[in-house]
């Protein structure tokens, strides 16, 4: 199974791709937390990416296309993954094509999460990640048991450097040029949701999406 997820940033992602992993035991893989995970350990792909993402600006698509393609040969892989955050251009869709096309795959689903701008500042606003192993929290929809502190290992909570409102600004305007073009590449087999429901309601409709109901 494997399951494109489409969206502005804040439009929830990540966190339904975290719940989507553990309820169809297959991979999760998100290029922002490959990205941020390569700053953290400060390796040349962490250095070349830290000043566009710093900026809320794309990573070049070379660059993205090469993680992916060795991402998904991952053990973790063999029964399928959840893409979230890539393809986030064009360019990295047709990439995206070709690669599964050398191993015989294909895409399953491709859903699209829509939410106002309104509701991505907010949600963005109120984000807290865990520095330790990046679970992400909302200081009101979705808070930890212990202010800063992670429910998951104890780790401290941040807020992310481009979760900052000039930023948030930038990073949707980058998402209508490069990304929502998407949809248009995808027009054949996207399926458009409305993300503005709560957390549970949206996984329960993204699982029935999934398995088909
Ligand atoms: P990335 O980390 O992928 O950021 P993003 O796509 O902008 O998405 P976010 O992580 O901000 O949001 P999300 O949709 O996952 O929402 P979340 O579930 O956290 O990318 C960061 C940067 O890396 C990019 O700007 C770029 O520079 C670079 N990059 C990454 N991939 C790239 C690529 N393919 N090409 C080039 N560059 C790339 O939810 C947000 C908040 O809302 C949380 O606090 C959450 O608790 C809360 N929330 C979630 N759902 C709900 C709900 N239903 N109700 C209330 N609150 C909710």
């Amino acid at each position: 199974m494997i399951v494109v997820l489409l969206g502005a940033p804040g439009s929830g992602k990540g966190t339904q791709a975290t719940k989507l992993k553990d309820a169809l035991g297959i991979a999760h893989i998100s290029t922002g937390d490959i990205l941020r995970e390569s700053i953290k350990k400060g390796t040349p792909v962490g250095k070349k990416a830290k000043e566009y993402m710093e900026a809320g600006g794309l990573v070049p698509d070379s660059i993205i296309i090469e993680i992916i393609a060795q991402r998904i040969k991952e053990p973790d892989c063999k029964k399928g993954f959840i893409l979230d955050g890539f393809p986030r251009t064009v360019k990295q869709a047709e990439s995206l094509d070709g690669i599964l096309k050398e191993s015989n795959l294909k895409i399953d689903k491709v859903i699209s999460m829509d939410v106002t701008d309104s509701i991505v500042i907010e949600r963005l606003s109120g984000r807290r990640t865990c520095r330790k192993c990046g679970v992400n929290f909302h200081i009101k929809y979705n808070a930890p048991a212990k202010e800063n502190i992670c429910d998951k290992c104890g780790g401290e909570l941040y807020q992310r450097n481009d979760d900052k409102a000039e930023t948030i600004k930038h990073r949707l305007e980058v998402y209508r040029k490069d990304t929502y073009p998407l949809l248009e590449y995808y027009k054949k087999a996207v399926i458009n949701i409305k993300a503005d429901e709560d957390i549970d309601k949206i996984t329960e409709r993204l699982m029935a999406l999934i398995k088909g109901k």
